[in-house]
């Protein structure tokens, strides 16, 4: 039997699995899910096991990673290593979940859960791909590394130490990864970028304690004021970001990419109504797609201080505070914007105020090499599966330890992913298309096996 015929067969049983491992609410940054995460690790495992892989789930100091291995296709087949998370984002907010987020059910054509596209549904595609060939031809056309983390929603800080320990057993040529969307339904794409981030929390700190804001109000600098002010001061009139230095190692892409995204199928009006907004923002001179791929941005996630409960409180905070994040792109590095950032706050904050910044993630950037053999058995494999050659796309996102992997092993990195635009990815009614459980273990079997054609370095 072919892996194709094998996959029609067994597809009931395998959307039935999908849905087993869905139900896990494998939250990384929830402490009360952490049994519930080391849960979806042992079940990866037993996956791993079950599918033919030798395996082990390995402890580091917060969740696991789950490694498998099959490295019998031997030295002549070159070596893939496929990445995934099995961590998932916080469901919340609850209540605007139509079915539960730990439920899966399909409605519509799509499979609703949290996880679904993110990335525990595109994970699993990979292991039933490689299922596929064991359980008809006994082998797989390449040797396999399987990296499963449990923490790439929490920033991956426990992943590149453990990479660097195992290096040597972790060696590969290709990295593949699928952990991101298509462009359009219908049109499969490869990724050619994702941004790095830099995650920071600002405290701003004003008098010892809460004061009656009529009493003070007026006299004392009120640190949520003065919190909003800083915040006021990270953008100029342009949308541009007012952090002196912030662009100076901002890389200007070349007009071949830049025409690329021009040319893509993408109208503005629409992506503007659908996302219930009056306008669109961010810096002059740059598109949508230049904004969110290619260029820099600046995001407060987050913003607390003073009374937030029921009607109104007269009160002069003590405190406020807010989660402020950067979208990075080659060669910005998180640790020179964490330096330029604390300048500027130096610079920003108000007497009578004090400010403290305290570093909470970052990631780097990542740029594509576009040519390469892996990269184009993708093509081939997004053809058979999808029907039509893949676009390359940008992405605004990002996956932490994809820059550090392709240094650290030397291989190339595949971004090849099977979510669809408005997937919902970690906001609430997140679904993957049920028919791409189905398409996406076809393109990989075919890229598998096209892969296996290509000698060790591609
Ligand atoms: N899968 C996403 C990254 C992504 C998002 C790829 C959209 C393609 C399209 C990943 O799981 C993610 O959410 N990354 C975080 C990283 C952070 C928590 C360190 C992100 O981008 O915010
Ligand atoms: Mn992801
Ligand atoms: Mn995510």
């Amino acid at each position: 039997m072919s892996p194709e015929a094998y996959l029609e067969r067994e597809l009931p049983r395998f959307r039935e699995e999908l849905f087993e491992f869905l139900r896990i609410p494998s939250v990384s940054a929830r402490e009360e899910n952490r049994a519930d995460t080391a849960r979806a690790a042992r079940w990866l495992h037993e996956q791993l096991l079950e599918i033919g892989l030798e395996a082990e789930v390995a402890p580091t100091a917060g969740h696991p990673v789950v490694v498998g291995q099959w490295m019998e296709a031997g030295p002549s087949a070159p070596t893939i290593l496929v990445y995934g998370h099995y961590d998932v984002q916080p469901p919340e907010p609850m209540e605007e979940w139509t079915t539960p987020p730990f439920e899966p059910g399909v409605r519509d054509g799509r499979i609703y859960a949290r996880g679904a596209t993110d990335d525990k549904g595109q994970l699993f595609l990979h292991l039933k791909a490689l299922e596929c060939f064991l359980a008809t031809d006994g082998r797989l056309p390449v040797n396999l590394v399987a990296l499963f983390e449990g923490e790439e929603e929490v920033g991956s800080p426990n992943l590149l130490p453990f990479v660097e320990e195992r290096r040597e057993r972790l060696t590969a040529d290709a990295v593949v990864i699928s952990d991101s969307n298509m462009f359009a339904p219908g049109l499969p794409s490869l990724l050619f970028s994702l941004r790095g981030l830099a995650y920071f929390e600002i405290t701003v700190q004003g008098p010892t304690g809460d004061l009656h804001s009529g009493s003070f109000g007026g006299a004392v600098e009120n640190p949520a004021n003065a919190l909003a002010r800083i915040l006021a001061s990270l953008h100029d009139e342009g949308g541009r970001i007012a952090i002196d230095g912030f662009y100076d190692d901002v890389v200007e892409w070349d007009q071949g990419t830049r025409e690329a995204l021009g040319a893509l199928p993408f109208d503005e009006e629409e992506y503007r109504a659908s996302l219930g907004v009056a306008a669109l923002g961010g810096e002059k001179g740059y598109t949508p797609l230049e904004r969110t791929w290619i260029r820099p941005s600046c995001d407060v996630n987050g913003i607390v201080g003073g009374y937030t409960g029921e009607g109104a409180k007269t009160v002069l905070p003590s405190r406020a505070r807010a989660k402020v994040s950067f979208r990075l792109v080659p060669d910005q590095h998180p640790e020179r914007v964490a330096e330029l950032l604390r300048r500027h706050l130096r610079q920003a904050t108000p007497p009578g105020v004090r400010s403290e910044m305290q570093v909470l993630h970052g990631g780097l950037p990542w740029r594509a090499e576009l040519e390469g053999p892996f990269l184009e058995a993708a093509r081939n494999a997004l053809e058979v599966g999808f029907g039509r050659r893949p676009v390359l796309t940008g992405e605004g996102g990002t996956i932490p330890i994809v820059r550090d992997l392709e240094e650290l092993l030397g291989a190339q990195v595949v971004l090849l992913g099977f979510g669809l635009p408005g997937s919902n990815m970690h906001a609430p009614n997140e679904w993957f298309p049920d028919a791409h459980v189905e398409s996406g273990i076809r393109t990989l079997v075919h890229f598998y096996r096209e892969a296996g054609r290509l000698g060790p370095s591609g």
